[in-house]
Parts: structure tokens; C-alpha cells; sequence
């Protein structure tokens, strides 16, 4: 089988590669990535030199390019390329447009030409909006997204859906929540607050610290992608999630105990605007109509992932003395 993976250089894209490898020995691989910014072939350093695993850099939003990696077909297109951080789409959004919705449109219209069997579409929880204190989203929770990373994100899904109810395809889609594990670029809450808290930099808390997210690791996530591309309903929409919700300050505070810092190190920093309060998904139809389910407790998976920003300073020191620090700067410089 051949399955192409788009996006397979960032964080969960490159640990979903590692486990298709590893699992399945059946699948050719061909990880289609930009290499922007969040992309980063050491992520795959342990499996580059596999046989069954090649890569082709170009952007989902270039026809030509598309069309050269699904040459030889492709059983199943698995999509996780995007521009997939929020504050950066406050920053600026087009490039959010370009990718997320212009790159959709153009990979399912070339999957469709190539005949590919199967279309597995990485949503997200955010498309739904924000949740008050109480309820779940589930998959019939309407959209309404609120950030333009978000909005971008929905649009997406409703091209998936249109190709679904207009021509067929064979497309599924998963949303999840806010994942944490391995290979995380540090712009995100986890590993920003874990590597700012081993070099004793302060951590930029935004508001009030009581916005809550429902965290998930990144292996349960790509389990539950792997499930939904091989066994998923074509047209249907899969919530994954992780049964952990946890205000940011909790998790920030628990960080700091972990690596035996201090609280003090906590700085509350100017809210992002429009920030969603509150996320919390029902995952309910993947774990009964597929069989899926979580490994990973917040505790230990927590605690795990740490460890492993311990012990890979250098990949994220890496990215920190880069051009992230421009973004940086220019994003919490004025907060
Ligand atoms: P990431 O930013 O770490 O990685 C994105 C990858 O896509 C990078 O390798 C980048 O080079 C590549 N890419 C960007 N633009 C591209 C383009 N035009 N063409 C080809 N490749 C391109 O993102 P992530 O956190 O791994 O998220 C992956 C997917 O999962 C995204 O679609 C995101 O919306 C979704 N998602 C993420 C989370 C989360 O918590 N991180 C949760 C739910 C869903
Ligand atoms: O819910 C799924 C989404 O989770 C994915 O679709 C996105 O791609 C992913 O980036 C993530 O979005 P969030 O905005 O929830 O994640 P982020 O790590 O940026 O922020 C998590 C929470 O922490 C959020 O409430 C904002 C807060 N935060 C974040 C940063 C970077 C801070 O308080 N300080 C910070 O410096």
C-alpha cells in the first residue's frame, strides 16, 4: 500500500510517520512537507534511511507539486499539513488561508483526479468554538470557529464535506483536542512553559490563567488518526480527545513543580484576543464505532514529556536561537 502524509515534518504529523512505520509494514510512505518554520526533518531522524520512507518538499497548495507526489497514486492521503498556531494567525492570517483552506481545496481536487482510495482530513476542536462551564462538543456541535487559525480550520472541513456530498469522496474527518508529546515546537504552551522553565525564563501566562483545554498525548492522537484513515465511515466526522481538563495555570504550576522551580517564574502576560475559554470534547463515537482508546493518562504522559525536553535540549535550543525568536519577540514584547 502507499499512503501519502502531508505535513509529516511537524510535531504530531512526524510522530503519526514514526507509528505508521513501525506498525504497519505493509505502507510505503511518502511524507509531503513545506518545511516552513514548524517543519523539521530531524523530527525523523531514526527513520529517514527506512526503504519504505521517502520524502518530497512542497507546499499542498502547489498543483504541480501535489500532482508529482501522487504520480505513482496513493491508497490513502492523510492531512496534517496547516498553519496550525493561533497567535501567529492573530499576527497575520494569510498564510493561514493559503494553507489551510487554498492547500485543502487543491490536494482533494488532485486526490480525486489520482483516484485515490481515502482522504483522512486532521481537524480540530477549535473549529466548534468555546464551551461554557458545562457540555461537551460532539461531532453535531455547530461550528463556530473564532480565531482566524480556527475559521481557516472550518473552512477547511466544509470543503472536505462538500467534496464528500457533491462528488463522492471517500474523505473523513477527525478533530481533536490540544495535543502534548515529543517533537512539539516551543511556541506552543507545554513545551514553551517546560524549556522557558529550564532556562529559568519567566512564563508568559495569558489573562487569568483560567482558560481550559482538554490535553491529550500525541500517540493516543495518532492512534485515533490511524483508526479513523483504515476503518473510518467515508462523510463522517471523528471527536478525539483526552479526558483532561486542566485550567493553563494548573498545568503551568505543575510543570514548575516537576522541575522543582519556582512559581515565581510565572508572569501574567496581556490576554490573546478573542481567547476561547473553554474546550472539552465527547469522544464517545470513536471509541465505540472504531474501538478506540486513550493510553496515556495527563499525569504520566505529563511527567513524560518533560523528561523528554530534558533530554533533547538541543532540538529545542535549536529552534529557540532561530527565527523563532523574532516571532518571540515580537509577540510577547509587547505583553
Ligand atoms: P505543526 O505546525 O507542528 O506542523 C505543521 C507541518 O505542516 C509542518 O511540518 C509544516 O512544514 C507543514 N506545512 C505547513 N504548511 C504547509 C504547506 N503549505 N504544504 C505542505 N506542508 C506544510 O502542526 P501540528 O501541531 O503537528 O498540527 C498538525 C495538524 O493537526 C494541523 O492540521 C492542525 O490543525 C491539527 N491539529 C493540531 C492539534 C495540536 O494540538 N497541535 C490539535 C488538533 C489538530
Ligand atoms: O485544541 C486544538 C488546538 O490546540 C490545535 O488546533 C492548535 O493547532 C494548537 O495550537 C492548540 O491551540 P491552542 O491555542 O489551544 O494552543 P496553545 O498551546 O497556543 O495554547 C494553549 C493555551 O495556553 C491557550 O489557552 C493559550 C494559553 N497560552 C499559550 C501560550 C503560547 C498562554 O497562556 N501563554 C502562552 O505563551
Amino acid at each position: 500500500m502507499r499512503w501519502l502524509v502531508t505535513g509529516g515534518a511537524g510535531f504530531i504529523g512526524s510522530n503519526f510517520v514514526r507509528l505508521v512505520l513501525k506498525e504497519r509494514p505493509e505502507i510505503d510512505l511518502l511524507n509531503f512537507d513545506a518545511l516552513t518554520y514548524a517543519g523539521n526533518l530531524d523530527n525523523l531522524a531514526d527513520v529517514r534511511d527506512l526503504p519504505r520512507y521517502k520524502f518530497q518538499r512542497g507546499r499542498i497548495q502547489d498543483r504541480a507539486a501535489v500532482e508529482l507526489a501522487l504520480a505513482d497514486g496513493a491508497d490513502v492521503i492523510v492531512n496534517f499539513a496547516a498553519e496550525s498556531h493561533v497567535d501567529r494567525s492573530i499576527v497575520d492570517s494569510a498564510p493561514f488561508i493559503d494553507t489551510n483552506v487554498l492547500g485543502t481545496q487543491v490536494l482533494l481536487d488532485a486526490a480525486r483526479r489520482a483516484k485515490v482510495g481515502r482522504f483522512l482530513h486532521v481537524s480540530t476542536d477549535e473549529v466548534y468554538g468555546s464551551l461554557g462551564k458545562e457540555g461537551y462538543f460532539t461531532e453535531t456541535t455547530p461550528i463556530s470557529p473564532n480565531s482566524p487559525y480556527s475559521a481557516s480550520k472550518a473552512a477547511s472541513d466544509l470543503l472536505v464535506h462538500a467534496a464528500v456530498h457533491t462528488f463522492g469522496d471517500a474523505a473523513v474527518i477527525t478533530r481533536c483536542s490540544n495535543n502534548y508529546g515529543p517533537y512539539q515546537f516551543p511556541e506552543k504552551l507545554l513545551p514553551l512553559m517546560i524549556s522557558n522553565a529550564l532556562e529559568g525564563k519567566p512564563l508568559p501566562v495569558y489573562g487569568d490563567g483560567q482558560q481550559i483545554r482538554d490535553w491529550i498525548h500525541v500517540e493516543d492522537h495518532c492512534r485515533a488518526i490511524l483508526a479513523a484513515a483504515e476503518r473510518g465511515r467515508p462523510g463522517q466526522v471523528y471527536n478525539i480527545g483526552g479526558h483532561a481538563e486542566r485550567a493553563n495555570l494548573d498545568v503551568v504550576r505543575e510543570i514548575l513543580r516537576q522541575l522543582g522551580q519556582p512559581d515565581s517564574l510565572i508572569k501574567f502576560v496581556k490576554d490573546r484576543p478573542g481567547h476561547d475559554r473553554r474546550y472539552a470534547i465527547d469522544s464517545r463515537k470513536i471509541e465505540t464505532e472504531l474501538g478506540w482508546t486513550r493510553k496515556w493518562n495527563f499525569e504520566d504522559g505529563l511527567a513524560d514529556t518533560i523528561r523528554w525536553y530534558q533530554e533533547h535540549t538541543k532540538w529545542w535550543q535549536r529552534i529557540k536561537d532561530g527565527t523563532y525568536q523574532a516571532f518571540y519577540d515580537q509577540w510577547y514584547g509587547g505583553r
